[in-house]
């Protein structure tokens, strides 16, 4: 994480590629979004609470967009409940070989970064002020190796505190997805967090709703735990497509715990991937096009 030291002619280093932008005026100036660099596409994955299965939809999302022949990556943003290294098997620590810092890789190729590669083991916390937090992500996106990528998925921190209002103020995301779970609902906390996005001009490219329902192990009925969606009502407010709806399944808590997560494919992942892919894509046409 060390600063770049000034050329020997005294003359300010040029910014490497994909780095930081910042308004003349040196690194007292206002931080300026960074460049996307070699990654086609940036979509953050929200949630207005912890807990919900971000980071698991993250995940499964990532894989999925993967069987499909896509380079894509994972940057875990949520720096102090970082869980995306879990989900996967991964571990660090990480190297650098002179083109940044390398990104561990799951067993399909996703490329990810995540600030618990950088502590001893899973029970040491990472305990840093906000202004450090912030040179971390940055770093993330900016320093890593990531290679060209069609797209880069961030698990963003749940709720609207300093970290996510960092990563809107210095990531050009290009998107952003919530997942909520039907109780996430009762409490509107994630309308805070979509409407943070949306006061921040980021486009919402729409809602998962994940542990929706059930599908009964004896008789195959599918039980909607929590009663009829209320998801649809939320996208319907916001003008934006519900993706998809995930089940409580089993096999996705087990997958994260024994770090297989990589290997999960289902129907309604891939109905959620189809719809995202559309949504990324019809944002995108709707675009003003700047001449
Ligand atoms: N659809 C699901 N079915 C079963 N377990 C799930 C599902 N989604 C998430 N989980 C489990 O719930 C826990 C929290 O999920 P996680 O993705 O870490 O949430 P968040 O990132 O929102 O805090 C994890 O143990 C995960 O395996
Ligand atoms: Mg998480």
């Amino acid at each position: 994480m060390a600063e770049s030291a000034p050329s020997p002619a005294g003359k300010p280093p040029s910014a490497p590629p994909g780095g930081p932008v910042r308004r003349p005026g040196g690194p007292g100036g206002i931080i300026q979004k960074m460049d996307k660099g070699r990654i086609a596409h940036v979509v953050a994955v929200g949630s207005g609470k912890g807990g919900v299965g971000k980071s698991s939809a993250t995940s499964l999302l990532a894989s999925e967009l993967r069987r499909r022949g896509l380079a894509v990556g994972v940057l875990d943003a949520d720096i102090t409940g970082p869980s995306v290294p879990k989900l996967y098997g991964l571990a660090g620590p990480l190297v650098d070989k002179g083109e940044g810092i390398e990104p561990a890789r799951t067993a399909s190729g996703i490329p990810v970064i995540s600030s618990q590669f950088l502590v001893e083991d899973e029970k040491t916390p990472v305990i840093w002020r906000g202004p450090l937090v912030t040179r971390l992500i940055m770093q993330f996106f900016s320093g890593v190796n990531w290679g060209p990528l069609d797209y880069l998925l961030i698990d963003m921190p749940p709720g609207t505190s300093d970290v996510p209002l960092t990563v809107f103020q210095t990531i050009p995301i290009d998107g952003m997805v919530f997942v909520l779970t039907p109780q996430d609902l009762a409490v509107l906390i994630v309308k805070k967090a979509m409407n943070m996005a949306r006061d921040l001009h980021v486009p919402l490219l729409g809602v998962i709703e994940n542990m929706a329902y059930i599908d009964c192990p004896h008789c195959g009925k599918r039980i909607d735990l929590f009663g009829p969606s209320r998801v649809e009502g939320v996208a319907r407010e916001y003008g934006i497509p519900l993706l998809g709806r995930l089940p409580l399944d089993p096999a996705i808590s087990a997958g994260g715990d024994a770090g297989t997560v990589d290997r999960y494919a289902s129907a309604d992942v891939g109905h959620i991937a189809d719809a995202l892919l559309a949504s990324i894509a019809n944002q995108e046409a709707s675009r003003p096009k700047v001449l």
